[in-house]
């Protein structure tokens, strides 16, 4: 864990996990895309404008932003490939917390009966590189677990977890508010799986290769380290 992820990633999972609840509802779901098109698609911050246009989009802006000395490293070559050099590079793939505001966050009746985890009106993310993905799309009143798990070159399965914050005190319809977030899962994850399985459907030998922006330096640079990893003798 320690190599893989950086002090203060494991520092904020470490701490908002201490807030998540016992209740927990999970389903799975099979895709028929390669588990990399996943993290791809978490990793590229305008995405959800134009797959979730009509859902996710409204209520959380999503700012998809440039960091010049990454874009500019995403460029040239891995020069250092020691195992511990590639350990290190890794740990730039995963980071989490505040992402995006929401600027008009909706109130549910449930939310007072469970303690809140931090109070800023965002969409918290949490991506730890390669398969996992954590959210809360709603200030800290519940979270989503996203494990992305390779069957196949063209298979993925999707788990998808659901539990809200720690609650104050137990409640009848407890499952059926979990019901209802992961019934909006089917909706906003299934727009992201109907796009993945499109882009699947169209790979071949001859694919034209696909132009990033700059703001998708982390995807570039995952890109350039993983093929390093394939291409020599390392201990990972
Ligand atoms: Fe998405």
């Amino acid at each position: 864990m320690e190599e893989q992820f950086s002090a203060d990633f494991i520092e904020s999972l470490e701490n908002s996990s201490d807030a998540y609840d016992t209740e927990v509802m999970v389903t799975t779901w099979e895709g028929k895309y390669n588990w990399k098109l996943a993290y791809e698609n978490l990793r590229d911050a305008n995405h959800p404008r134009f797959v979730h246009t009509k859902t996710l989009a409204k209520s959380v802006k999503f700012n998809p932003t440039v960091n010049i000395t990454q874009a500019h490293e995403s460029l040239s070559e891995l020069m250092n490939i020691s195992s511990e050099s590639l350990k290190n590079e890794m740990q730039n793939f995963s980071y989490g917390g505040p992402d995006a505001p929401i600027p008009d966050l909706k109130h549910f009746g449930w939310h007072d009966l469970v303690e809140r985890w931090g109070s800023q009106d965002v969409y918290y993310n949490w991506l730890a590189y390669p398969n996992l993905h954590i959210a809360s799309a709603n200030g800290g009143y519940s979270f989503t677990l996203e494990h992305h798990i390779p069957i196949s070159p063209e298979r993925t399965d999707l788990e998808i977890y659901w539990f809200t914050s720690r609650k104050k005190q137990s409640y009848a319809f407890s499952s059926q508010t979990l019901l209802a977030q992961m019934h909006g899962s089917k909706i906003i994850v299934g727009e992201d799986i109907e796009i993945m399985e499109q882009v699947q459907a169209t790979l071949h030998p001859g694919a034209p290769i696909p132009t990033q922006g700059a703001y998708e330096s982390i995807n570039r640079l995952v890109e350039r380290w993983y093929t390093t990893l394939m291409d020599t003798q390392h201990s990972i």
